[in-house]
């Protein structure tokens, strides 16, 4: 851990080479071309999400970088990733773009990121990252993204008026939560705030995987990919569980986006929802306060584990120096302790990097932290594999639309336990 006067000094240093940064952009923007823009692609366009994407827009400009959006709706990101692809193969990439885990790394492997270790080095990201966070950032040993945020997915967020109306109290195991959603059911609410979208499929299946099977499990099977422990009596309990959350979900689930199932949680409609937590930042826009409006508790069976899902920007290759100078200054803006605060008391999310206070985080942010830091010594920190952390995206992708068949369907616990297995061993 670094102390309070390193910290200072990094600030200072951070901030001495933005200003340079900064003035060979504005040098460099003589040509007609508005050069010192950078074009973002990303999926931030819920009220929350669009305040914390508007902050690094702000940033920006006040270090002189344009910015042109390119926002592609759709939780979760795959509309945004399909965009990408195609722009990126006709040779139009944008400037930046919001890519994580594994796939930074296929990104990298096709030749198209720009290596920003300059920007690194110069402000001395390996000491100020998490060495989990660092290794995702960096191709062949070098830095081409930054990162913005931590995102704990193992999340339930829950409206404590409509537990107590139905004198129901909210589970922390799985076995208990189907019986406290039969007595929300029971009082008219909907138990189980859901959009049947493929991603938000997985995501509540992964929170059932963390908690009916445990941290080593996790790891195991959807980490190392396990055929054992894939194909095992766990996965048939896991499918199990999440068969029975159908009973739940309202009919009108399907195609719902995230954050309007959060809003069924903020008006008293649901009880719970079973997200990450950039749900928290639905809440905030919603004027609602934490502990007494509604209530963030791990997911069912996962206290103390932490599933995480960093948000970052992966850069592309550019071919003028402005572009690339305006690249710089964006990746130096992101990993400012003011920008990591703001940006992710906006997005539900904790700061990425070391040295940030902690004063004006809410309880939901600290216990990601602490869980974030104890996790990480008790080897319950895992990758989200529903958020792109864990696996390639050919594997992920076949995890995911197993999940959702599975949960569309009647399909028995062990017809769902088959087709994981035999889904994965064909993407491997
Ligand atoms: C991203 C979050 C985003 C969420 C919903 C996740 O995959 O990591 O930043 O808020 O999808 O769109």
């Amino acid at each position: 851990m670094m102390g309070g006067v390193n910290i200072i000094s990094m600030e200072k240093n951070m901030k001495n080479t933005i200003s340079t940064l900064a003035a060979t952009a504005l040098l460099a923007s003589t040509t007609s071309v508005s050069a010192a823009d950078v074009e973002v692609l990303h999926w931030w366009t819920s009220g929350g999400e669009a305040a914390s994407v508007n902050y690094l827009k702000e940033k920006l400009s006040g270090a002189g970088v344009g910015w042109t959006d390119f926002a592609v709706a759709g939780g979760g990101g795959e509309n945004a990733m399909t965009v990408l692809k195609s722009r990126a193969i006709s040779g139009n990439p944008p400037t930046a773009a919001q890519i994580k885990g594994p796939s930074i790394q296929e990104w990298g492997d096709l030749g198209f990121l720009a290596d920003i270790d300059g920007v690194a080095q110069a402000n001395d990201w390996d000491n100020l990252l998490p060495a989990v966070v660092s290794d995702v950032m960096k191709h062949n040993g070098k830095y081409v993204a930054a990162p913005v945020n931590v995102h704990r997915v193992n999340w339930m967020w829950s409206n404590p008026e409509v537990y107590a109306y139905a004198g129901a109290t909210i589970p922390t195991t799985w076995d208990d939560f189907m019986v406290q959603a039969k007595k929300l059911q029971a009082a008219g609410f909907v138990a189980l705030a859901h959009g049947g979208q493929p991603w938000q499929d997985a995501t509540v299946f992964e929170a059932v995987v963390l908690g009916v099977g445990g941290a080593d499990y996790y790891n195991k099977a959807f980490v190392d990919l396990d055929m054992d422990a894939l194909d095992s009596a766990t996965t048939l309990k896991v499918f199990e569980t999440f068969g029975n959350l159908r009973q739940f979900v309202d009919a009108n689930s399907p195609g719902r986006d995230w954050n309007v199932a959060t809003s069924m949680v903020i008006e008293g409609k649901a009880g719970s929802q079973i997200m990450g937590d950039w749900a928290k930042g639905e809440f905030k826009v919603a004027g609602k306060s934490v502990g007494t409006d509604y209530v963030c508790t791990a997911a069912p069976g996962t206290s103390g584990a932490h599933t995480f899902n960093i948000d970052s920007f992966a850069f592309f290759a550019q071919s003028d120096a402005a572009s690339t100078e305006a690249q710089n200054i964006m990746a130096a803006e992101i990993l400012g302790t003011d920008f990591q605060t703001v940006f992710n008391l906006n997005k539900g999310s904790i700061p990425a990097r070391l040295g940030v206070s902690r004063a004006e985080f809410d309880t939901c942010a600290h216990d990601s932290m602490d869980a974030f830091v104890s996790a990480s010594a008790s080897g319950s920190l895992v990758p989200s594999f529903a958020h792109g952390m864990a696996m390639s995206s050919a594997v992920g992708g076949a995890v995911t639309d197993s999940a959702t068949n599975f949960f569309n369907s009647d399909q028995s616990a062990a017809d769902g336990v088959a087709q994981l297995v035999a889904s994965i061993k064909a993407a491997m």
